[in-house]
C-alpha cells in the first residue's frame, strides 16, 4: 500500500507539459501557441488554425497552401463505411454515430498505424481533421433519411462542410458568406482546450499505445456528456423548457437548490473564474449573424440574454463566479444557421479534433511520455474468506 494524494477531479494535478494552449482563468486569458483567441477568432481561417496548433506557428501563404490540399486529399471516406453507417437506427444521436465510425477507422487504415512511426502519426492527423466533417455531416444525412454527400475539395473547410450538410443530389447549397465566417469562427474558439476532460482522455487513452482513431473515438465520448461538449445541445433543451422570460426565477431557484439536480447549462467552468473569453467574442458575434439573417427577434436569444443579466445579479452566481461559458450562446448561432439541436456537440467534436490531434502527436514524440496509471484511496473491505454459497 502507498499513501497518494487524494485529487477528484485533477483540481490541482497537472498531468502533462505542454507548449500548445495556455490559459489564465482568474484573467479570462487564452492563448494558442501564445496567439490571443480574439485576435485568431477575427482574423484566421479555420484551417491556419489547425496548422498552428499541430506545428506551432502560423504558416507562411506556400505553407497554408500545401497545407490546406494535404488535407483535402483525405476528406473522402472508404466507400464501405456506408454500410457501417446503414447499420445504426434511423434516430440514432449523432455523437453516438460518431463515435461507431471513427473508432471504426482503425480497422480501415491498417497502412498507418503504428504510433512509433512519425510519418504514421502525421498522416493519420490529416485524415482525421479531413474526415471528421464528412463523418458528421453523413451522420446528419442519415439522421434525416437523405443521401449522403461526397466532399468538395475546391470548398474551403467550413463551406464544404455545410455542403456536405445541406447540399443533395438534386439541389446545390451555396453557404452564404455570414453562415461560413460564423462556422469559421465557432470551429477557432472550439478547437483546442488544454487538459479538458476530453483531451485528457485522448492522452490517456493515447498513452497506452493505442492507435490514434481509437483515441479520438474515446475523446468524442468524453466530450459528449452534458459537463462538457454536450453542454450546448443541453443549453437549448433548457431555453426551451424555461420558454418565457417570466419563468427565469423559477428556474434561477431551482438551479440553486442543492437538492435539485438542475443546473443552469451553460454557466460555470472549471478554470474560468472571470468571464470566459470565448463567451464574450461568441455572444457579440450572436447579434451580428441574427442581425444579418434578419432574425433580430430571436426570442430564444432574448431569452438568453435576459438569464445572463439576472444571474450576473444574482449573489449565488456571483459567490460562485459562476459566468456564461462559450457554450452558452454557441447554439443559438447554429440553430440560426439551420443546424439541428442534435448535431451542435457535433460540431464541437468535429472542431476539437485539431486540438485533441495537437494533443496526442504532442504526447507521442514527448520523451517523458509514460502510461497514464492513477491511483487510489481504498476504501472496500479488508481481507476476508470465501464463503460456500450454502453457507452465505
Ligand atoms: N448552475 C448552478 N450551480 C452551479 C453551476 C451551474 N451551472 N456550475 C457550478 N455550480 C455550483 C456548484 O453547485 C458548486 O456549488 P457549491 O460550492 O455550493 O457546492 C460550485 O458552483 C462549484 O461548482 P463545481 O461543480 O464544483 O465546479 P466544477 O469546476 O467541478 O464544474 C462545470 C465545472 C462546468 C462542470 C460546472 O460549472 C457545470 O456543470 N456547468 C454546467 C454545464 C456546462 O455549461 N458545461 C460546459 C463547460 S464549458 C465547455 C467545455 O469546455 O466543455
Amino acid at each position: 500500500a502507498g499513501i497518494f494524494t487524494y485529487d477528484p477531479g485533477f483540481m490541482s494535478t497537472a498531468s502533462c507539459h505542454s507548449a500548445i494552449t495556455y490559459i489564465d482563468g482568474e484573467q479570462g486569458t487564452l492563448l494558442y501557441r501564445g496567439y490571443p483567441i480574439e485576435q485568431l477568432a477575427t482574423k484566421a481561417s479555420f484551417l491556419e488554425v489547425a496548422y498552428l496548433l499541430l506545428n506551432g506557428e502560423l504558416p507562411n501563404e506556400p505553407e497554408l497552401v500545401s497545407f490546406e490540399k494535404l488535407i483535402t486529399r483525405h476528406t473522402m471516406l472508404n466507400e464501405n463505411l456506408k454500410n457501417f453507417l446503414d447499420g445504426f437506427h434511423y434516430d440514432a444521436h449523432p455523437m453516438a454515430i460518431l463515435i461507431g465510425v471513427v473508432g471504426s477507422l482503425s480497422a480501415f487504415y491498417h497502412d498507418s498505424l503504428s504510433v512509433n512511426d512519425a510519418r504514421h502519426r502525421e498522416i493519420s492527423a490529416h485524415r482525421l481533421i479531413a474526415k471528421l466533417p464528412t463523418i458528421a455531416a453523413a451522420a446528419f444525412k442519415h439522421n434525416v433519411g437523405e443521401p449522403i454527400m461526397y466532399p468538395r475539395n475546391d470548398l474551403r473547410y467550413c463551406a464544404n462542410f455545410l455542403h456536405m450538410m445541406f447540399a443533395t443530389p438534386c439541389e446545390d447549397y451555396k453557404p452564404t458568406l455570414i453562415a461560413e465566417k460564423a462556422m469559421n469562427l465557432l470551429f477557432i474558439l472550439h478547437a483546442d482546450h488544454e487538459q479538458n476532460a476530453s483531451t485528457s482522455t485522448v492522452r490517456l487513452a493515447g498513452s497506452s499505445g493505442a492507435n490514434p482513431f481509437a483515441c479520438i473515438a474515446a475523446g468524442i465520448a468524453s466530450l459528449w456528456g452534458p459537463a462538457h461538449g454536450g453542454a450546448n445541445e443541453a443549453v437549448l433543451d433548457m431555453l426551451h423548457e424555461i420558454g418565457d422570460v417570466k419563468n427565469v426565477q423559477y428556474f434561477m431557484e431551482k438551479a440553486k437548490d442543492k437538492d435539485d439536480p438542475f443546473r443552469l447549462m451553460g454557466f460555470g467552468h472549471r478554470v474560468y473564474k472571470n468571464y470566459d473569453p470565448r463567451a464574450k467574442i461568441i455572444r457579440e458575434v450572436c447579434h451580428q449573424v441574427l442581425e444579418e439573417l434578419a432574425d433580430t427577434n430571436n426570442p430564444l436569444f432574448e431569452l438568453a440574454m435576459k438569464l445572463e443579466e439576472i444571474a450576473l445579479s444574482d449573489d449565488y452566481f456571483v459567490e460562485r463566479k459562476l459566468y456564461p461559458n462559450v457554450d452558452f450562446y454557441s447554439g443559438i448561432i447554429y440553430q440560426a444557421l439551420g443546424i439541428p439541436r442534435n448535431m451542435f456537440t457535433v460540431m464541437f467534436a468535429v472542431a476539437r479534433t485539431v486540438g485533441w490531434v495537437s494533443h496526442w502527436l504532442e504526447m507521442m514524440s514527448d520523451p517523458n511520455n509514460r502510461i497514464g496509471r492513477p491511483r487510489q484511496i481504498y476504501h472496500g473491505p479488508t481481507q476476508r474468506d470465501y464463503l460456500p454459497i450454502s453457507k452465505r
